[in-house]
């Protein structure tokens, strides 16, 4: 049963699901699962946009899927890349950014015919929908197609529209479809519902067919060719079929409404974004935003996306953002979006159980993101607001210039879709080229700083005419005969070194492996005949040369020279068992946390590894045991650490974990470890794991939000890990007198008996005071029939002072009692007055009048009273006499 409340009977989004997967299932379709929204090892691709997405290669017939008819319910995103509609989302009727597709297939099966007949039964028969409320477009030289809708379905020709290529190239038609620029693509012809004069637009093809009136609801496609990147049209292996129907638009049609968002899950969930921001009004376009984003951005973090600053993380962290800001707008200024996820969950968590599986992770995302653009979104308006004011109203047709659409992006985390955004409720635009020179001179400012400040920059001219250093370190360690190309002294070239220099040697070749990916840099020495230049470390200059960094010796070093290079061994060897164990700790995380897990960064140097990666909480002592045990576990397999060269997509296809937003070259290098990890990676690795010998984590800790960081040791160093830890315990044994195994047991013991022995203590105390008032009840004078007590006791404290007050209270009936409890040279006072005292001395001036003597202060009730001072003569002198004030109070 569908947990949607829904009010609109058997035309429930989950009924409408299940007839279409019916309905195919009848027709000998194979229904197989909807495919995440980022496309397995797909770079063409950023997200899932359609259908047919998971079945690419078998349209190009690489791959073979064991049947010939599919159909499904698939989850798509349409933001970002070549089918993007985020800008539409609240504007218009229809356009999300999340959506489901119901579609149905042929892999070189059935064709034109069946597919249109059937789609046809399925509204017209099944769903009874109105034949006269559809029209069907076809692409202009399709007479197929147009004969089938005409002859064997019975439209009448005045209801079939020819579409030409109208976006402005050959094939570029709202009736020829492709998926990217790239790939499969062919010829479609699609079905619209009108949905009544009282809704303005036109019918496709007419001038005002953007309106909401006349709706595209199914797509029937026929793949045929498979687009290159120069344009041309290759033919598929066979002619397909995909379709494509937006579960939404038919819902609506099905509910009787004419939007998506009046459907029942949309209603529901706008009326909780409603109830979240405080708005009563559901007809409100930012409430529609707020619930098509919590689609978008919970179904991407089911699917391994995080927000950030790079690739599929930035169009989540885009989409979260616009959702606060329509949540700001309707003044809502703190965090709600996440509560969004429950709504959510109630109207799709059937249909999709992997929404509830994921509930904490997809919160905290959510929440981590809304904390972290809170902190500028309210300084971001302001500042939008001045900068909207200066680029004039929107009659002056007023631009915000890319300057200051830059400083909303760097300063204030607003996206520039964002700004433009805003830009255009208010009738303005952006200047996006100003924008883009904007981010690129800054990238320029970033990449001149240099990764490593001015060590690692060299002069343009220099670099221009110098070969790329080439690099021979993967399986020499030791190489002679190199060439000195170039030499560099406080960052300016120069013909030669001498003794006591400190600079930088270019050579046409090197065995040293300079700082990138992570891995530190080689050391060693460059030698020759009485030359010696000592390499500290080995920096990449200008991103193509390994730089030896250091100090001459002894000799000179001229342009020229050739000179052997040996790289210190010891180092280098500790630092790739590092390496390759970062590579066995990256899946491990994978495997234990889950595949939300990716890299932030890493350092892998001789003495340690460090790791950081995405992840929203602490990993407990148990994942890390487990993710530890894990890495042990492949170093004893001793898999075959084993290189290649191929291309992007072989690598892919290989199934290397590549980093999202990375740019690697045409050719990448892939490291595999037997089935333990396969990834991209330029830095040098063990023969096998192995040699890592054992792997110890060593810390676990936060660095930012959402991002983890873990320190380990390798080798040698973890065992030294391990032979101090063991140290330890054993002086801890040695300490409380027994072997390492007991130390839990002794020290249990050891903290009872403490407990006991402070029990013992307290008791013995109390007991004591009591002892103490007991004698001082006896010292009490009297006056005028009061009982007054004003004694100092050596070592109490405020606590036991009170309980002697209480208990001299008790014993004494009519009393007037000041004590002061000393150490160190202070004073704590406790005062009280009891019986027929009462009402006529206060504790609160007693206080007072001894601690003002005492140089101290205090205060309190009538009846009780506490301060403080100075311990000495003058504290013995006050409490001499308070008898006499006393007495001054009685009469
Ligand atoms: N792939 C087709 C579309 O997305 C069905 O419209």
């Amino acid at each position: 049963m569908s947990k949607t409340p829904d009010n609109s009977g058997k035309s429930g989004t989950q009924q409408v699901r299940s007839d279409f997967i019916e309905f195919f299932r009848g027709k000998a379709h194979t229904i197989v699962p909807s495919a995440p929204l980022v496309p397995a090892n797909d770079p063409t691709l950023l997200f899932t946009n359609s259908g047919m997405v998971q079945f690419k290669n078998v349209f190009l017939g690489s791959e073979k899927p064991g049947y010939v008819r599919a159909a499904d319910v698939q989850r798509c995103l349409r933001a970002g890349g070549k089918h993007n509609d985020l800008d539409q989302v609240g504007y218009t009727a229809r356009h999300h950014t999340f959506f489901e597709m119901l579609g149905n297939w042929s892999f070189g099966d059935y064709f034109k015919e069946d597919a249109i007949v059937w789609a046809w039964e399925l509204l017209t028969g099944v769903w009874k929908i109105d034949p006269a409320r559809l029209l069907v477009t076809v692409y202009h030289t399709d007479d197929e197609a147009y004969a089938i809708w005409r002859d064997k379905v019975g439209v009448p020709a005045e209801r079939i529209i020819r579409i030409g290529d109208n976006k402005g190239a050959p094939y570029a038609s709202d009736n020829f479809w492709q998926m990217a620029d790239t790939g499969p693509c062919g010829p479609c012809t699609e079905i619209f519902y009108d949905h009544g004069p009282d809704i303005p637009g036109g019918p496709p093809g007419s001038p005002d067919e953007d309106g909401d009136r006349f709706i595209e609801i199914w797509n029937l496609v026929f793949m045929q060719f498979d687009r290159q990147p120069d344009g041309t049209l290759l033919p598929l292996p066979a002619p397909c079929v995909d379709t494509g129907m937006g579960l939404e638009r038919v819902a609506a049609v099905l509910q009787g409404v004419h939007g998506n968002y009046d459907i029942d899950l949309f209603r529901n969930l706008i009326a909780a974004a409603g109830k979240l921001t405080g708005t009563a009004d559901l007809d409100n376009k930012s409430l529609r935003v707020i619930a098509d984003h919590i689609r978008a951005c919970a179904f991407l973090i089911v699917d391994g996306v995080l927000p950030s600053n790079e690739g599929r993380g930035y169009v989540l962290r885009r989409i979260i953002r616009r959702a606060l800001r329509h949540g700001w707008m309707l003044g809502q200024k703190g965090p709600f979006f996440h509560k969004m996820l429950v709504p959510l969950i109630d109207v799709m968590g059937e249909a999709y159980p992997e929404l509830a599986g994921k509930r904490e992770l997809i919160e905290r995302a959510l929440l981590a993101e809304e904390e972290r653009f809170a902190e500028t979104l309210d300084a971001g308006m302001r500042i939008f607001d001045e900068v909207a004011t200066k680029a004039g109203g929107a009659a002056s047709g007023g631009v915000i210039p890319g300057a200051d659409a830059f400083r909303l992006y760097d300063t204030y985390g607003f996206p520039v879709d964002l700004t433009a955004d805003i830009a255009r409720e208010r009738g303005l635009s952006v200047d996006m080229v100003g924008f883009e020179a904007a981010m690129e001179q800054q990238r320029e400012t970033a990449r001149a700083a240099g990764k490593f400040g001015n060590t690692a920059t060299m002069p343009a001219e220099l670099a221009a005419q110098l070969p790329a250093t080439q690099f021979l370190g993967y399986d020499r360690l030791t190489e002679g005969g190199l060439e000195v190309l170039a030499l560099l002294r406080d960052g300016t070239p120069v013909d030669r070194l001498d003794a006591g220099d400190e600079g930088v040697v270019i050579l046409d070749r090197t065995p040293f492996y300079a700082e990138s990916g992570g891995q530190v840099g080689d050391a060693g020495e460059l030698d020759e005949a009485g030359t010696r230049f000592m390499v500290a470390d080995t920096l990449k200059f200008a991103g193509q040369f390994h730089g030896h960094v250091g100090r001459l010796e002894a000799g000179s070093l001229k342009r020229g020279d050739r000179i052997l290079g040996a790289v210190d061994e010891a180092r280098r060897a500790a630092t790739v068992l590092n390496h390759s164990a970062t590579h066995l700790l990256h899946a491990a995380l994978r495997s234990v946390l889950g595949e939300h897990v990716t890299q932030k960064g890493s350092l892998v140097a001789p003495d340690r590894l460090r790791f950081d990666f995405s992840h929203f909480q602490p990993v407990s002592a148990a994942e890390l045991a487990e993710i530890e045990l894990r890495v042990n576990a492949e170093i004893r397999r001793n898999h075959a650490a084993e290189v290649r060269h191929m291309g992007m997509q072989e690598a892919l296809d290989f199934g290397a974990l590549a980093l999202f937003g990375e740019k690697y070259g045409d050719e990448v290098r892939v490291l595999r470890m037997g089935d333990a990890s396969t990834e991209l990676c330029g830095g040098t690795h063990v023969a096998r794991t192995g040699d890592i010998g054992l792997f110890k984590i060593v810390s676990e800790g936060g660095v930012s939000a959402g991002v983890r960081r873990i320190e380990a040791l390798t080798g040698q160093g973890a065992l030294d890990h391990v032979a101090q830890e063991e140290a330890r315990l054993d002086e801890a044994a040695r300490l409380l007198g027994g072997q390492p195994a007991e130390v839990a047991d002794k020290l249990r013991n050891l903290i009872e008996r403490q407990k006991k022995l402070e029990r013992e203590l307290e008791a013995a105390k109390a007991k004591a005071a009591a002892g103490a008032t007991s004698d001082l009840a006896g010292s009490a004078s009297e006056v005028r029939g009061i009982r007054v007590v004003a004694e100092r006791l050596e070592g109490f404290d405020a606590k036991a002072l009170r309980e002697a007050v209480d208990r001299l209270k008790q014993q004494l009936g009519d009393a007037v009692i000041v004590l002061a409890g000393t150490a160190g040279g202070k004073a704590a006072l406790v005062a009280g007055v009891s019986g027929n005292a009462a009402g006529r001395v206060k504790a609160g001036e007693l206080i007072g009048h001894v601690a003002g003597q005492i140089n101290g202060k205090g205060g309190g009730r009538p009846d009780m009273a506490q301060g403080g001072g100075e311990d000495g003569p003058s504290l013995v002198a006050a409490l001499a006499g308070v008898p006499g004030w006393v007495e001054q109070r009685l009469s």
